[in-house]
């Protein structure tokens, strides 16, 4: 337990966790949770600010399906601070008959643990949210996401992702705006393997 605590505050962004007093909330997750229509790229448009966390700004995940069922993750993002960008592989799976209620692991990391990660809402087009809470009876650790289709997506977009959140009980005080101005294109990208 202690190393899956440490490991949360180790990894920065990857899967950096706020800590609540408390257990987790009790959260729905989308119902009939389509994996194949997820796939894909979303951009990070707000997440739980994590206390040792550097912002990291255009913040990317992308989704791909493995043969044998599973997600490949893709995480990409730039330092605020340095301005080099990086990128994180992750796979995720599912641990539950719940097919909304993924986990996610880093081979790459030091510290290995399986993160859990639930979609609550997504119509696959526009908005995501996601939610990562670890129990831990007397206290818990807690992320959210809204992921978004559009890298500046409309305000009406993330009103609907609020919404979700609201309709959980999941607190929004604690969402921080994923900076993503002055991103490369990835059409523009020489690292990019697409033509533009
Ligand atoms: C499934 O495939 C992925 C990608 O090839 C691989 O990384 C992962 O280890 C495989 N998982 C299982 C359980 O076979």
């Amino acid at each position: 337990m202690l190393w899956t605590f440490l490991g949360f505050f180790l990894v920065g962004s990857a899967v950096a966790q706020v800590p609540f007093l408390g257990g987790c909330p009790k959260a729905e997750t989308q119902p009939n949770f389509d994996p194949s229509k997820y796939l894909g790229k979303w951009y990070e448009a707000e997440r739980y600010f994590a206390i040792f966390e550097f912002g990291g700004k255009c913040v990317t995940a992308t989704y791909s399906l493995n043969d044998n069922g599973t997600v490949s993750v893709f995480n990409r993002q730039i330092s605020s601070l340095s301005g080099v960008e990086s990128s994180i592989e992750g796979l995720a799976f599912q641990k539950s008959p719940d097919k909304a209620k993924l986990s996610v692991s880093f081979p790459s990391l030091p510290v290995q643990f399986d993160a859990p990660y639930w979609v609550l809402d997504t119509d696959y087009t526009s908005y995501g949210v996601v939610w990562s809470c670890v129990d831990f009876s007397i206290f818990s650790t807690r992320n959210a996401w809204i992921l978004t289709r559009e890298r500046n997506p409309p305000v009406s977009v993330l009103e609907k992702a609020y919404k979700v959140l609201d309709k959980n009980g999941i607190s929004r005080a604690f969402l921080v705006r994923t900076d993503q101005k002055n991103c490369h294109d990835d059409s523009a990208n020489p690292e990019s393997n697409q033509v533009s």
